[in-house]
């Protein structure tokens, strides 16, 4: 079975939602979790606008729980994707060796390869912003679902 992690800051706004996207664009033979490098939201259900733009566009992840990332995460997942270059760089801190990086990227690169664009952080803006960011995972998590299916 293979095997995605989604990674942002807090596991409540990007990842969560990054979750849910892919979930809903794959078959049952594949394990989509996310998790956040901060443990400041452990157990937190996803932020309700969070709830509220996946629900808009037909996806339910109320039930998820917010989990800080572990280099356990590099044993079990095959794709490790980061939501902007800090979650990538906590990631690749506590990566063990080459194979751990190797399962490390940004997710946008999947849309602009090489930019190193940021997914932003809604977490201190409106509801606008969740709708933008769940339009740029949107498009990244089209690209994984082609690549993986
Ligand atoms: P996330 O957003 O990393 O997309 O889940 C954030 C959530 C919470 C905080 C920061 C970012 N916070 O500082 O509590």
């Amino acid at each position: 079975m293979t095997k995605i992690l989604m990674v942002c800051l807090g596991n409540i706004c990007r990842s969560p939602l990054a979750e849910g996207i892919l979930k809903s664009k794959l078959s049952n033979n594949f394990l989509v979790d996310s998790a956040g490098t901060a443990n400041y939201h452990t157990g937190s259900q996803p932020d309700p606008r969070s709830i509220a733009v996946a629900r808009k566009h037909g996806l339910e992840i109320s039930h998820l729980k917010g989990r800080q990332f572990t280099a356990n995460d590099f044993d079990t997942f095959d794709y490790i994707y980061a939501m902007d270059q800090s979650n990538y760089l906590n990631v690749i801190r506590l990566a063990r060796n080459e194979d751990d990086r190797n399962k490390v990227e940004m997710i946008l690169n999947l849309v602009h390869p090489n930019q190193d664009y940021d997914v932003p952080d809604p977490y201190y803006g409106g509801d606008q912003g969740f709708e933008n960011v769940y339009q740029m995972l949107d498009e990244a998590c089209d690209i994984i679902a082609e690549r993986l299916s």
